[in-house]
C-alpha cells in the first residue's frame, strides 16, 4: 500500500464538497460535516479502502457488516462480469432465470432444516417486512385472525422501515417515529451484559427464556411471531448470548403456536462461527432472513427462507390467497450471481475452519487491549469482537472514528462499544495493525498511555 498522493486523484475537498451538496448521507447529522470531513473512497482491495490521496484504511467493520471476502474480490468480480454479458435483470413475476433457481437450490441445501422456499428482496429491512407479513398472512389464511402482533427481544434491531422499526428496540432510531409504528412488546434480552447475581451466560439466557415463556403464556393468542437476532444483537453494541436461548425459544414458540423469525441479516454466512447462528442451537426457525453477507456485500439482495408448511398455506386456486408483496428487484440476476460466487468461495475453501485460526490469533494478540484499564467486557463470537470503553464523553464514537483514520483504521463504534467485524480475508499482519492502532486510539481518547 502507498501513501503518496496519486497524480490523477480527485482533490479531497472537491469530492467531499460535491457529496455534501447533493448526497444526504445515512445515519448522519449532516451539519457535523461542516467540521468533520467525509472520507472520499476511490478504490478498495481486500480489507483495504483507499481515499483519493491513496491513504489506506482497514475496513474493520466490513462496510456495515456486509463484506466477507474483501473488496474487489476477483472471483466475485468475474462472476458479475460474466452475468452482465447474459442478462442483468428480468422481473421475477412470470419469468425465472438460472442464477435465482441455482441460488435457491443451494440455499436450501445450506440452511437448517426444511427451509426450502426462498422469497427475495433487496435489503434487510425489506426481508423483515416480508417475514412479518408472511407470518401474519399465514395465520389469517388459517382462520387465526387475532394473531396480528409481534414480539421481539429488548435491544433487538431489525431495520428502519416502519414494520421493521416497530419490532426494533433501539431508542435512537425508534423514538421520533413512534407515532407511526405498530405497538410491539419486547421481552428481556439474553445478552450476558445484563446478567445479575453473577449468573453465567447460560443461566442468564435461561432466565430470559423463562420471561419469554411467561409472556407467551399470556399473549400467544394474539401473537403471530417472535422475531429475534440470534446469538448477537448487533446494533445495540454486539450483545452476545448463549445458544440455549435459541433452543428454548424454539420450544416455547412450538408450544404456543407462534412463529419464530430468525433475523440473520447480519449474522448469517459464518459471522458467528457457524454458517448460520441457528446452527449453534440446532434449531430451524419458521422464517430465516438473510442479506448483507449473502452477496459478500457486493450488490443489494436479501431473502426470506421458509418451510413447506408456510408455503402450502398460500398454495391455492384463488389468487387472493397468494402472498401479496411486489418488490421490483426481487431475484436480480447480477446480485444472485454475486451470491453464488460467495457460496462458491465457501464451498471451495475451508472458510469456517480458517476463520477459527484467525479468531484464535486475534484473541491472543488482543490480550493487551482486553487488559486495558478502560476496556470492559472484551468478548468474541466467531468473527466478531466487541468491548466497551469506560468514558463519559458523549462524542466518543465520532472521536474514535476520527482518531482511527491516521492509524489506517475504519473504526465506527456503537456508542462506547468498539467492535471489529472484519472481512474474513484479513491476515495476521493486518490483525496486528488493527489491534495496535486501536490500542493507541483508546489510549489517546482516555488519556491513558
Ligand atoms: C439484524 C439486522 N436486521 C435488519 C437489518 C436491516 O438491514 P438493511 O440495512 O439492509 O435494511 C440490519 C442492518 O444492519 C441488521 O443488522
Amino acid at each position: 500500500m502507498t501513501n503518496s498522493k496519486s497524480e490523477n486523484s480527485t482533490p479531497f475537498s472537491s469530492l467531499e464538497n460535491r457529496s455534501l451538496k447533493t448526497v444526504w448521507h445515512p445515519c448522519t447529522q449532516m451539519k457535523q460535516h461542516e467540521t468533520f470531513p467525509l472520507v472520499p473512497i476511490v478504490r478498495g482491495k481486500g480489507v483495504w479502502l483507499y481515499d483519493s490521496d491513496d491513504n489506506g484504511y482497514i475496513d474493520t467493520i466490513s462496510s456495515w457488516w456486509v463484506n466477507l471476502f474483501g473488496h474487489t474480490n476477483p472471483q466475485i468480480n468475474a462472476a458479475i462480469c460474466d452475468q452482465l454479458e447474459k442478462i442483468e435483470h428480468v422481473m421475477l413475476a412470470g419469468f425465472t432465470h438460472e442464477p435465482v433457481v441455482e441460488l435457491s437450490e443451494r440455499l436450501k441445501q445450506l440452511a437448517p432444516g426444511n427451509l426450502g422456499h426462498c422469497f427475495y428482496a433487496s435489503d434487510g429491512a425489506s426481508a423483515i417486512e416480508i417475514a412479518l407479513k408472511m407470518s401474519f398472512h399465514y395465520w389469517l389464511l388459517n382462520g387465526q385472525t387475532q394473531k396480528n402482533k409481534f414480539v421481539s427481544l429488548q435491544n433487538d434491531y431489525h431495520g428502519e422501515t416502519l414494520g421493521a422499526l416497530s419490532v426494533t428496540d433501539v431508542a435512537i432510531f425508534k423514538k421520533t417515529y413512534a407515532p407511526l409504528l405498530r405497538p410491539c412488546d419486547h421481552v428481556p434480552t439474553p445478552d450476558w451484559r445484563y446478567a445479575e447475581d453473577d449468573d453465567t451466560p447460560e443461566q442468564h439466557a435461561l432466565k430470559a427464556a423463562n420471561a419469554l415463556d411467561e409472556y407467551l403464556a399470556k399473549h400467544h393468542a394474539e401473537t403471530a411471531a417472535l422475531i429475534i437476532e440470534p446469538l448477537v444483537q448487533g446494533a445495540m453494541g454486539m450483545g452476545m448470548y448463549h445458544p440455549i436461548y435459541l433452543k428454548r425459544a424454539r420450544e416455547i414458540c412450538d408450544q404456543y403456536h407462534v412463529h419464530l423469525i430468525a433475523d440473520e441479516i447480519a449474522m448469517g454466512f459464518g459471522r458467528t462461527g457457524t454458517m448460520f447462528a441457528c446452527n449453534q442451537a440446532d434449531i430451524t426457525p419458521d422464517f430465516l432472513c438473510l442479506a448483507k453477507g449473502l452477496s459478500s456485500g457486493y450488490l443489494p439482495i436479501s431473502v426470506v427462507m421458509t418451510t413447506d408448511d408456510v408455503f402450502q398455506g398460500f398454495y391455492h386456486d384463488q389468487s387472493t390467497h397468494a402472498f401479496l408483496h411486489s418488490h421490483t428487484h426481487t431475484g436480480n440476476a447480477l446480485a444472485c450471481r454475486a451470491a453464488l460466487a460467495t457460496l462458491d468461495i465457501f464451498a471451495q475453501n475451508d472458510v469456517l475452519e480458517n476463520n477459527k485460526v484467525k479468531a484464535a490469533y486475534l484473541n491472543q494478540a488482543a490480550k493487551p487491549l482486553a487488559a486495558h484499564p478502560k476496556v470492559k467486557n472484551f468478548r468474541n463470537c466467531g468473527m466478531i469482537w466487541a468491548f466497551e470503553v469506560e468514558t463519559d464523553d458523549a462524542d466518543f464514537a465520532e472521536k474514535c472514528f476520527a482518531a482511527g483514520l491516521p492509524h489506517q483504521l475504519l473504526l465506527r463504534p456503537l456508542g462506547n462499544t468498539v467492535y471489529f467485524m472484519p472481512p474474513y480475508v484479513i491476515n495476521e499482519e493486518e490483525i496486528d495493525l488493527v489491534l495496535n492502532g486501536t490500542l493507541q486510539v483508546i489510549n489517546t481518547l482516555t488519556k491513558n498511555g
